[in-house]
Order: C-alpha cells, then structure tokens, then sequence
C-alpha cells in the first residue's frame, strides 16, 4: 500500500543553524525558510535525489512540535512521510488493520498541498507516521 518515502521530518532548535549543516557540511541542496502558520511550523526543505528532509522549528505560541522541542532540546527526527494513491482508501484499512489514525481522522490538507494524515507512533514501531496521498 505504502509507496515512495516522501521525506523526513527533524525538529531543531536553531532553523539557521540547522540549513548550515545541511547545506555547507553535508553539501545539500536546502530552500530558504518557509513559515506555515497555519501548521505552527516555520520549515527548510532539504532536497535529495531520492527524497526530502524538512527541517522544522516552531512558529507561534501553540505549535505542535512545540513540546517535542522540550523534550528533545538538540532536536530529533521527528516523523517519516510515506506517499499514498488514496488517502481515504489507505485510511480505512489501516483503521481496520486496528492502527490509531490521529485526529479526527479525516485529512488535512499537508505542508505540500496535499492531503495528509498522522498515525500513532506506538502502533508503528515508535515513529510518528504520516501518509500523504501524491
Ligand atoms: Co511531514
């Protein structure tokens, strides 16, 4: 059902800090900072060939990475994308499978434009999934 890794995502403390990393030690191609209120994130995307890393930093007051910054102070991978053909049809036999779908359970519209939903990390071997359909 899953398809293509769609990308990482890691939180850190410090967004210029981070690019720097990204683009000058490890040599990789990273966008400017790219604020998305509407998911209390301000985000670098790091393109690979084969994939993206999204770097995220909290923006505003109740952001909801906010608390994993706190427990992760140097910051951490943060969840796993998986690309999707159907979203609603991937939803229900992950439902059905007994798998926690976050949220209300209906998508939300991603930080790519395009419908996403979150999966509890403790259903899949302790990593926060998202599925994005493509
Ligand atoms: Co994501």
């Amino acid at each position: 059902m899953i398809g293509r890794l769609n990308h990482v995502a890691i939180v850190v403390p410090d967004l210029a800090k981070a690019s720097a990393i990204y683009h000058d030690t490890l040599g990789a191609t990273v966008s400017a900072p790219l604020p998305l209120p509407e998911h209390g994130v301000i985000t670098v995307f790091v393109e690979l060939p084969n994939t993206k890393i999204e770097l995220l930093h909290p923006l505003g007051e109740d952001s909801p990475i906010q608390r994993f910054l706190e427990r992760n102070p140097d910051g951490g991978m943060h969840h796993l994308c998986y690309e999707v053909d159907d979203i609603i049809a991937a939803r229900d036999r992950l439902k059905a499978e007994g798998a926690r779908v976050l949220g209300d359970g209906e998508p939300r519209t991603g930080a790519h434009g395009k419908p996403v939903l979150f999966l509890h990390p403790k259903d899949f071997c302790g990593t926060l999934l998202e599925i994005e359909q493509v």
